[in-house]
């Protein structure tokens, strides 16, 4: 077993070190942020429902330090590239590798009111274990800490909504993808034990125990290794088929669609467009009674809704792949008591509901399974819900 708290050190450790290592000085302070697995509400965050994710013991490090001037400079464990800016220069068409997401979050903040002319610059070395492309927001997490780490550092006193706004801003502007407030939400707002249950019209949250310990069940991470890329493609078509939707029915949002609703949506669009609302429309459903089972049964009432949102991803939304119906099937068959494509879809990581002692099962099954299928051997992992951005140092 990981211990997480020795774990968490060294890696504060080694993120100060490699600041100090990189920029010859000592940093201000350490601060993190998770990844995050969504339990589930998928593809409703950009459609103003319902969803229901939960921050992952996997983090970003940020080791931050002021400077005299007002130049910005990032590095990373993770790539060789070094990036040196001025402040008043960085911009969405300024940035491109993935120094877009630390530095998009101080363009963000610009945008939302904060004057960067009169702020000093900063260093900054960004360390990571959230594994990319696996689906679990390893880009939110980068601005999620960097994110904690300016509006400590400057003083700002911005509340985590707002945070989670700015790091959509920047991961929508700066790095070119359109998603929605979901991620950046989870990874600020996480609590151990708990998700995050977030009406993404209001950004109105509560905290949802998720019981998981006394049920005796974990979360099993099955990473598909198909890459995902929510900059291109399929994640913007079905962005669109949702406002074609929602534009037909003469609602603002598919928020505004209710599953009786849904005879009369049939007549007004096209086949697959309907597909696509009904995902929508029943998803928000699905949360909304994932919420109930947890707080009246507990986690073990939720194994079918969990069944049933894959399903629905797979059939009717159209963003599962062959590789993640094979983990979800086969988790199942294993003895997982529901299990669901989480994230954006089109590969990434499926997530199965396992009781404790069938862990291990679940594992041999799922790996047997993609390498009888002749598929890229999967990464199978559990993840506990834990807390969210925080200073470290
Ligand atoms: C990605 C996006 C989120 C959300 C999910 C799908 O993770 O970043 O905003 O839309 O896909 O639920």
């Amino acid at each position: 077993m990981t211990n997480t708290s020795n774990t968490t050190s060294d890696a504060v450790t080694a993120a100060s070190a490699a600041f100090e290592a990189e920029f010859g000085r000592a940093a201000d302070g350490v601060w993190s942020a998770p990844g995050r697995v969504n339990l589930i509400g998928e593809h409703t965050d950009y459609n103003e429902g319902f969803v229901l994710p939960f921050a992952i013991d996997r983090r970003t490090w940020a080791a931050l330090g002021l400077r005299q001037d007002a130049r910005a400079r990032v590095t990373s464990t993770f790539s060789p590239e070094h990036v040196e800016i001025e402040l008043r220069d960085v911009s969405p068409e300024s940035l491109d590798s993935w120094s877009a997401y630390p530095l998009g979050i101080a363009w963000a903040l610009g945008e939302n009111g904060v004057d960067l002319d009169s702020k000093p610059g900063f260093d900054v070395h960004i360390h990571s274990d959230v594994p990319v492309g696996a689906g679990l927001s390893s880009s939110a997490a980068i601005e999620c800490a960097v994110a904690v780490a300016l509006d400590d550092s400057w003083q700002l006193g911005l509340d985590r909504p707002t945070l989670a706004k700015v790091g959509q801003l920047a991961e929508n502007k700066a790095v070119g993808a359109p998603t929605g407030i979901m991620d950046q939400s989870a990874s600020l707002l996480g609590r151990r034990d708990s998700a995050v249950f977030l009406d993404c019209r209001t950004l109105r949250s509560d905290v949802i125990d998720l019981g998981f310990a006394a049920a005796d069940l974990q979360i099993v991470v099955i990473d598909t290794k198909v890459s995902h890329s929510h900059a291109t493609g399929g994640y913007a078509a079905r962005r669109a088929s949702c406002e074609a939707g929602a534009a037909a029915l003469g609602v603002e949002s598919l928020r505004d669609v209710a599953v009786d609703d849904l005879d009369r949506a049939r007549g007004l669009m096209d086949d697959e467009t309907f597909r696509r609302v009904r995902h929508v429309v029943t998803e928000n459903a699905r949360v909304l009674a994932t919420v109930r089972a947890l707080r009246e049964s507990g986690p073990l009432a939720i194994g079918e809704l969990l069944d049933e949102s894959h399903v629905s991803m797979r059939d009717d939304f159209e963003i599962s792949v062959p590789e993640l119906d094979l983990a979800v099937v086969t988790a199942r068959e294993a003895g997982a008591i529901g299990a669901r494509m989480t994230g954006g879809g089109f590969g990434g990581a499926a997530i199965a509901l396992t009781p404790s002692h069938l862990v291990g099962a679940v594992t041999a099954r799922v790996t047997d399974a993609f390498a009888a299928a002749g598929f890229t051997a999967p990464e199978v992992f559990v993840v506990t819900p834990s807390d969210g951005a925080k200073r470290e140092l």
